[in-house]
């Protein structure tokens, strides 16, 4: 049977006190409303339907993959769902409805609940979980009389919201997840018939459990294993909550695949970055968007590394990289920042409080220590002395700096853009390169020295 899911996304997120719309915030780098996405696509729903309206022109872009519809006013999550009734016209199936605001929730859940209402031949199926402390979270009443399943549980009879519930309902610790798998048909009917009396004023989604089963259908409830992954996030608190425990999750799956970390809490994986075994990650190490590590290298401490590719053998340490390459070998830092189409190449350094920008060093070539090199494309086996700079702006715009093999830069050179340095040349420290050094020579543009003899003791203070 096939799936469709609608991932609801319009909500404001008052708790969050942010000007940015609550889906739109982000666990280890991705918006709370593409984990869910993620999740719905990897329980095999096609097409997604997101519903967007507060801050749509911030959400529209995240979900841009997906049919995106509005939902002009907030009126609740049943008036939401009711906005995907055009997108889904002639869908016939399942409808996975799904709050976008619990980036926890995995593929397999959902898949699991979806095939449970197929196969209890429901109208709806919704998923709960027992909490410890339910409060906030719409609360699962259920027939203590006949009808119990073969979990021995009564039927699902309605959802009290946290608001609406008396005493004893909100005793109650069974919750409702806001993940929810219906039959396409009769569902948009069915929320037709949602009242606003209650005491948000708002049209719930839940409420349509119970107008479904007053209408003679079956309505069941499915208990997720693992509670955690039907965290909503509503607050601040609740997405560092939400962080920590996907956190857990990624670096458990790299360990188990081969990856070290002597301190996982203290490493921080993004769900798009690869990484292949006996790579080991120190502690305060940051991996984001589509980093890639190789076999054998060594990352951290303090390092954040940011859509950059990093090959087999390397030692980054202390190293801010932003879509970087860095070949096998290589080594970085302590206290390295690769800028954008930085590339080291095989076996070559970026060492100590060095900047490098859109350049490639060439194989087994150094920078230790020290330096700004910037728009620049250098050979294989160069050293670079330290605190030597090019001087790539001129204050309009931004030149090169071409440097051949085996080039050998004394320390303290300045190396002013446009400028080449032949292969095989030698530049004496100090310099101030101004004029392209042709191969083989030697460049050195300072100012001689003077020696003035017994100057010193002649002007000694005694
Ligand atoms: C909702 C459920 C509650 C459940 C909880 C699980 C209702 C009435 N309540 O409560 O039973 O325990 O989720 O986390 O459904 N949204 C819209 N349009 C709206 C209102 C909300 O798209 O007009 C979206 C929000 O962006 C959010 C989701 O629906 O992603 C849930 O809304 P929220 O206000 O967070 O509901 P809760 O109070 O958490
Ligand atoms: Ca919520």
């Amino acid at each position: 049977m096939s799936t469709a899911a609608i991932v609801l996304c319009a909500g404001a997120g008052t708790r969050m006190k942010s000007e940015k719309p609550k889906v739109a915030h982000e666990v280890l780098g991705r918006p709370l409303a593409q984990w869910v996405v993620a999740a719905a696509r990897a329980a095999g729903a096609d097409p997604v339907v997101s519903v967007v309206g507060h801050g749509a022109e911030q959400v529209r872009p995240l979900v841009a993959d997906t049919v995106v519809v509005e939902q002009p006013e907030q009126r609740g999550t049943a008036d939401a769902v009711r906005c995907a009734r055009e997108a889904l016209a002639g869908f016939d199936g399942s409808v996975l409805v799904l709050t976008g605001d619990s980036p926890l929730i995995t593929g397999k859940t959902l898949r699991m609940l979806a095939d449970a209402r197929v196969r209890e031949g429901a109208a709806c199926a919704v998923l709960t979980m027992q909490m410890a402390d339910p409060f906030g979270y719409g609360r699962i009443v259920r027939g203590a009389d006949a009808g119990a399943g073969a979990s021995g549980l009564g039927e699902v009879h309605r959802i009290v919201e946290q608001k609406d519930a008396t005493a004893e309902e909100a005793a109650i610790c069974e919750c409702n997840s806001g993940f929810y798998c219906f039959d396409a048909a009769g569902l948009f009917d069915a929320l037709e018939q949602v009242g606003c009396e209650n005491a948000a004023g708002e049209y719930y989604l839940t409420d349509v459990l119970e107008i479904l089963r007053k209408a003679g259908e079956r309505v069941i409830a499915v208990q997720a294993s693992d509670a955690q992954e039907c965290a909503g996030v509503n607050s601040r608190v609740q997405l560092a909550e939400a962080t920590r425990v996907m956190q857990q999750r990624i670096n458990r799956a790299h360990m188990e695949a081969g990856v070290t970390m002597m301190a996982p809490e203290m490493v921080w994986i993004g769900p798009d970055v690869i990484i292949e075994p006996d790579v080991e990650l120190l502690p305060m190490t940051f991996l984001e968007g589509n980093t890639r590590v190789a076999r054998n290298t060594v990352i951290g401490p303090n390092s954040r590394l940011t859509d950059t590719q990093v090959g087999a053998g390397c030692t980054v340490d202390e190293t801010v990289a932003v879509e970087a390459r860095i070949d096998d070998g290589a080594t970085c830092g302590p206290r390295a920042y690769l800028r954008p189409g930085a590339h080291l190449m095989e076996g070559a350094k970026a060492g100590t409080h060095v900047e490098i920008k859109k350049s490639t060093i060439g194989p087994g070539s150094k920078v230790p220590h020290l330096s700004y090199i910037g728009d620049t494309t250098m050979g294989a086996g160069v050293n670079i002395g330290a605190g030597s700079i090019t001087c790539n702006y001129d204050g309009v715009s931004k030149h090169a700096t071409v440097i051949g093999d085996d080039v050998f830069v004394g320390s303290d050179t300045m190396m002013v853009a446009p400028v080449e340095i032949g292969s095989g040349a030698v530049v004496g420290a100090g310099s101030v390169i101004t004029k392209d050094v042709p191969a083989d020579s030697l460049a050195v543009a300072r100012a001689r020295e003077r020696v003035i003899d017994d100057w010193a003791k002649k002007h000694a203070k005694h």
